[in-house]
């Protein structure tokens, strides 16, 4: 899914100075028209250096903010990557490039992606058709029926994972939750044993991603492409089970995204192949799990760091609990009850964007701002660049849920799910995925962080580094 894309390319840009592309540099081609102010810093590494080290300070956002100042507010140049790239800054960069998706610019990931997504390779027409396809998975009407069994694979977690114990590895559990989940929505699994197999296999890919990508025996990088092969034969084989269920009528058209996948027909009335649908479902799987895993852990933060909200929360979620009758599962017009915790969860995404920003590509020379921007440039949006804006956001560093009360933030400024036709998919998905999880956490614990100032880093999640542990105080009063 592109968000996971994005997110590694993010992190990509972190190792890219000591990567092997230093080699394969291209000198950049003369333009006419006046290109966007900035630096681009050393020949072959460009601004890398200075990239790394505001993140190394913990503050990666300066990288931009600072640049936004020097040079220009709405577009600076850079050369990250071996690339060279314009940064987009601003709503109106965000609005810009979301608009017009397809028409100036396109997705862009560098090749190490490619290489553990070969799929991406497949032709550029029928990944747009697929991606008109997608939302249909995705649509609130057809996520409704999940709600009940999202829940009770949730409660199924807290028994198993959080009760009874009195201090828990945050983030390890909440990737433990968002993997089974999507196990279960996207494909039907639910067997135990097949998920933890996978599971270490996926943690495989990000972590060779993130390092330097040589392709060479025992490398991480290596590892992940054969993860990531090792996934997709998986897949394959249940894409061709479920095909032949589904033809025999024991399996049902509606029971999930696999299923959906292999029935629905594209505008042209082509089917997707096997190894499309694996490849989809294999991006569907990283894509739906990390992000959503990073969201749950920063909600646990912040309710631990911030006792009035908890409160709010905790006062929302128990009006709910006590509408239930013992044992009722939550539904869709639970979740529409949830508005206050929605608004705490959105906080979280502004303050903790678990997709920090994207890449695009320029299709064709165009004019931004005044700028030329020539064709082959690649471009980047930074969630951080509008949502810790205080033109956007006043006191951006203030955690004020009531900022998404009424209208809320102004269209362009909150992206945590990018935007325009490339937008997240899943963001639905992700809304269930969080509200339930919220709505048992606190409706059974109370918590402390153990570790009270916890760092910070992003690689290329936000991501505590000790996995966020925290000690657990169960509610007494349980009903
Ligand atoms: C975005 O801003 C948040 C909050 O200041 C920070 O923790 C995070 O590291 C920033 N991310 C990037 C990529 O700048
Ligand atoms: C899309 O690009 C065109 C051509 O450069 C530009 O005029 C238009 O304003 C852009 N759309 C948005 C919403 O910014
Ligand atoms: C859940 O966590 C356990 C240990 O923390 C791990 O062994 C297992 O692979 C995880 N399962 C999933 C689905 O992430």
């Amino acid at each position: 899914m592109d968000i996971f894309y994005a997110s590694i390319v993010s992190l990509i840009i972190f190792v890219v100075s000591f990567s092997i592309y230093f080699l394969s540099y291209k000198s950049q081609s003369a333009v006419g028209g006046k290109l966007p102010p900035g630096r681009t810093g050393w020949p072959l590494i460009g601004e890398s250096i200075q990239f790394l080290a505001t993140g190394w300070k913990g503050h990666p956002e300066n990288f931009i903010f600072d640049r936004m100042t020097k040079f220009s507010p709405h577009v600076f140049r850079t050369s990250l990557f071996l690339e060279d790239v314009a940064v987009f800054c601003g709503s109106a960069g965000n609005k810009f490039l979301f608009s017009n998706e397809t028409k100036l610019v396109q997705a862009w990931w560098p090749s190490s992606v490619d290489k553990v997504f070969p799929s991406n390779k497949n032709s550029k027409i029928e990944a747009i058709k697929m991606r008109k396809m997608l939302p249909n998975f995705f649509k609130p009407d057809a996520l409704h029926g999940y709600v009940p069994i999202m829940d009770m694979l949730t409660q199924k977690h807290f028994q198993d994972r959080w009760e009874g114990k009195d201090e828990i590895v945050t983030y390890e559990l909440t990737k433990n939750l968002t993997f089974c989940l999507a196990c279960k929505i996207f494909v039907s699994i639910d067997e135990p044993e097949w998920i933890n197999h996978l599971s270490v296999s996926f943690e495989c890919i990000p972590r060779g991603i993130f390092s330097i990508p040589i392709d060479l025996p025992g490398t991480p990088f290596r590892r992940a492409i054969n993860a990531a092969n090792f996934i997709r034969k998986e897949l394959i084989a249940i894409v061709k089970r479920r095909r032949s269920e589904l033809a025999q009528g024991k399996a049902s058209p509606t029971q999930d995204i696999l299923s959906h996948m292999l029935l629905f027909s594209n505008e042209d009335g082509k089917f997707m192949a096997e190894t499309d649908i694996a490849d989809k479902i294999l991006g569907l799987l990283i894509g739906g799990h990390d992000t959503a895993s990073s969201a749950c852990a920063f909600i646990v933060k912040y309710l631990a760091e911030l006792p009035e909200i908890y409160e709010g929360v905790y006062k929302e979620q128990m009006e709910i609990a006590k509408s239930k009758a013992p044992g009722e599962l939550l539904r869709w017009e639970d979740l529409s009850k949830m508005k206050y915790s929605w608004n705490v969860a959105c906080e979280v995404l502004r303050l903790a964007p678990p997709l920090q920003g994207a890449f695009r590509e320029a299709i064709t020379d165009f004019m931004y701002n005044g700028y030329t921007i020539p064709k082959g440039w690649k471009l980047y949006w930074s969630a951080n660049s509008t949502h810790i804006n205080p033109e956007f956001f006043p006191e951006p560093q203030k955690f004020d849920p009531s900022r998404f009360d009424g209208k809320g933030p102004a269209p362009y400024t909150f992206v945590p799910f990018g935007g325009g036709p490339r937008m997240c998919p899943g963001k639905e998905y992700a809304r269930i995925e969080v509200l339930v999880f919220m709505h048992h956490l606190v409706t059974k614990f109370k918590w402390e962080k153990v570790i009270p100032y916890e760092q910070i880093i992003v690689n290329p999640m936000p991501n505590p580094t000790k996995g966020l542990p925290i000690r657990l105080y169960a509610h007494n009063n349980q009903s």
